[in-house]
């Protein structure tokens, strides 16, 4: 089911596959992330050729809780920076290590790194739609503080056209039967047709706006998500739809109490501090998950869970 599986997109999951995963991620949590060192003397190799926090960190962190070593491609201080490809790159690693976790701004890097490696290969972030793991943490914090995903009121919010953690996300719902997706952004930003097709394929009951307003009242979730400045192939694009929306404590008097508010973080102006204190705040709740889910994934794909 799992073992030695690439890790490439959320599609590639069943329901049953996800809830495996959920559950042995709750013992890991019962146990306090203490599960003794089933991967001592295995390699697990980060090649982050993108920035990032949370992603490489927590799987770092994941894997050295299970008694993993870790090694780290820096790409500015490697013969990359020499003009060395990422393929013969890559092709190195999997001499070096039992498991690759790779992030990059290219569509496809991950498939391409698979095919090239012999060892597991996961995605940690490519392009614009795949980010499967931020997804399945995404949906075990659902989960655990909602007791459910199924019946739910979800709004995805920001940038869902650049976004690859609010499209992966999106994506990991329709394996669910939640009640309705609310698709809340400025036009241009709207979800890929690809995406769009998928709901309406899996009669997903989904509402796209712009306007926040007209959903808040009925959200059980919302999951926030950064404008992706980065992604932009116009700067001038990028300052029209800037700052487009600001969730602030006072904006969210309107919501159930019951609110989550999930971001897969970096934030930059989208999210107010100020929410931090109130009950909604679950992004960080989400981000401190991410340890025990990529320590059970970890586990399940080099097999010893
Ligand atoms: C996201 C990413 O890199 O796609 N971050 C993450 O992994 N938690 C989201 C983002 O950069 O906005």
């Amino acid at each position: 089911m799992w073992k030695f599986r690439d890790v490439i997109s959320i599609l590639d999951y069943t329901r049953d596959e996800l809830e495996h995963l959920f559950s042995v991620t709750d013992v890991i949590l019962e146990r306090s992330l203490d599960v003794g060192k089933p991967l001592d003397g295995k390699i697990v190799a980060t090649a982050f050729i993108e920035p990032s926090t949370r992603t490489r960190l927590s799987f770092e962190t994941a894997a050295k809780r299970l008694g993993a070593e870790v090694i780290n491609l820096e790409p500015h201080l490697s013969s990359m920076a020499k003009g060395e490809s990422l393929t013969d790159t890559l092709r190195m690693l999997d001499d070096y290590a039992n498991l690759i976790v790779i992030r990059s701004p290219y569509e496809g890097s991950a498939k391409h790194a698979a095919d090239v490696c012999e060892h597991p290969v996961i995605n940690g972030g490519d392009g614009t739609q795949h980010h499967p793991t931020q997804a399945m943490i995404d949906l075990y914090t659902i989960r655990k503080l909602k007791g459910r995903i199924d019946g739910l009121e979800v709004g995805v919010l920001g940038d869902l056209k650049y976004g690859r953690a609010a499209a992966s996300f999106i994506y990991g719902l329709t394996k669910f039967n939640v009640k309705r997706i609310w698709l809340i952004s400025p036009e241009p930003l709207s979800p890929r047709p690809e995406l769009m097709d998928r709901l309406k394929r899996m009669n997903v009951d989904f509402v796209k706006t712009e306007n926040l307003e007209e959903a808040v009242e009925d959200l059980d979730i919302l999951y926030v998500t950064r404008i992706q400045k980065e992604r932009f192939p116009d700067p001038a694009e990028y300052e029209k739809l800037r700052g487009s929306y600001v969730i602030t404590k006072k904006l969210l008097s309107r919501a159930s109490e019951d609110l989550k508010v999930l971001h897969p973080l970096p934030r930059v102006d989208e999210l107010s501090n100020d929410v931090d204190d109130t009950p909604y705040q679950a992004y960080f709740i989400q981000a401190k998950l991410g340890v025990p889910v990529r320590m059970a994934l970890i586990g399940l794909v080099l097999g010893v869970f």
